[in-house]
């Protein structure tokens, strides 16, 4: 039977309470469509590590990680104790980068059963992917503070944009959305504003786009592209963004399709050179940590996704994916719920539910 080597890192607060749920789904999809999961845990990548020993993670955590299939993440970072851009720079950022996962894919769906805060909405109202660069943009540690505690104290943070590194999230997008129904890309920019990179960007879409002639397109400023979210869901389709337009529009659109404890996210090295890594939108959570009443679904629907990737969309993977999704589907409309659904149940209680859907088929 076909084994799949993953390396499973809680992190911080919630992390540890919605991976062993994920697991457990796993677990049972691995047993009912006949493959392995050869599971390793790992306990660096988290603030207590950080704590213990000065850095996030041993030195050899590359050489570590490489010989896995995927890596199946939590969530880091524990601002009372470790500044955050030291724990996720240090853990986490470092994944997405070394390893060379340059799309993140972040499916947003309103799902039968999950109160809408926009008024009005159904289900199919809101059913997009945002597909947000991963390796780049906004997100450096470059620049730096001059004349520092004076009056005349200046920051300066660079953004980096590469013509690789947009080429290659672009044509994902393009390829994603050419593979819907719809066939139709909003690329996200800023190019009234920022006025260097987002019109190159938009100029990098309109190159990438010339090989798509059957999606159509539209840019749409982040402002207005955000608005859109919130008023007229229906028009999106595929979203490409940069690093951070896209990380604010994935916690945007799940947020306004229930709770953003219900969304995954895939961050992919397409090439397969390095293991892609799986894991919720959502962070570490310290405000409910402890009580086990976190939705475990993104952790979850983030396994699933796993799979789909591992066996590329063939066989049991995609059988074991597509089970998952349905058994998250029916729990979401039958119940249990977790407090951020409107009901009472446990993080354990949820898992428990969808992993029992699962194996009974
Ligand atoms: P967060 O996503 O952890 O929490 C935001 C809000 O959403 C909180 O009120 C939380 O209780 C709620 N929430 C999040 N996940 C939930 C779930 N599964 N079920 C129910 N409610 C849920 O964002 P934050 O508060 O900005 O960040 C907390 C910590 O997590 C910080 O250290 C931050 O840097 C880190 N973080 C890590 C990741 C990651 O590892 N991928 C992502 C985002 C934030
Ligand atoms: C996410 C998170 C991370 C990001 C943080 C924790 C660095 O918010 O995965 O969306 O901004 O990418
Ligand atoms: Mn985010």
């Amino acid at each position: 039977t076909p084994t799949y080597r993953i390396a499973a890192i809680a992190g911080d607060g919630i992390g540890r309470e919605v991976l062993p749920e994920g697991l457990r789904v796993l677990e049972a999809a691995a047993k009912r469509f006949g493959f392995t999961l050869e599971v390793r845990h790992i306990e660096w990548a988290s603030c207590d590590y950080y704590q213990a020993h000065g850095q996030m993670m041993p030195d050899d955590w590359k050489a570590q990680l490489e010989g896995f299939d995927a890596i199946y993440f939590g969530a880091v970072g524990w601002p009372a104790t470790v500044p955050d851009h030291v724990s996720l720079w240090g853990s986490l950022l470092k994944f997405r980068r070394e390893f060379d996962q340059y799309v993140n894919l972040r499916p947003v769906r309103l799902f039968e059963g999950v109160p809408c805060p926009l008024a009005g909405r159904k289900p199919g109202d809101i059913d997009y992917l945002v597909v947000r660069e991963n390796t780049e943009g906004e997100y450096t540690a470059l620049g730096g503070v001059m004349y520092e505690g004076t009056e005349r104290e200046i920051v300066i943070q660079e953004s980096v944009f590469s013509r690789h590194g947009a080429d290659r999230v672009l044509k994902f997008a393009f390829e994603a959305a050419r593979a819907r129904q719809r066939k139709h890309l909003t690329v996200a920019t800023k190019s009234n504003g920022i006025a260097i990179s987002m019109p190159w960007w938009d100029g990098r879409a309109d190159a990438v786009g010339r090989d798509y002639p059957d999606v159509t397109v539209d840019k749409q400023h982040i402002d207005i592209l955000s608005a859109r979210f919130v008023l007229q869901p229906t028009r999106f389709d595929v979203v490409v963004a940069s690093n951070l337009f896209g990380d604010i529009l994935s916690d945007l659109g799940p947020a306004t399709a229930g709770t953003i404890g219900l969304a995954p996210s895939a961050n992919l090295n397409p090439e397969r050179k390095f293991p892609s890594l799986f894991e919720p939108v959502h962070g570490s959570a310290p405000d409910i940590y402890g009580k086990n009443i976190a939705n475990p679904v993104a952790m979850i629907w983030s396994g699933a996704l796993m799979l789909d990737f591992l066996t590329q969309g063939q066989g049991a993977g995609r059988a074991a994916h597509d089970a998952i999704v349905k058994a998250i589907e029916r729990v979401l409309v039958e119940g249990p719920r977790t407090p951020d659904l409107g009901g009472k149940a446990s993080t354990t209680e949820l898992g428990q539910a969808i992993a029992a859907l699962v194996a009974a088929g």
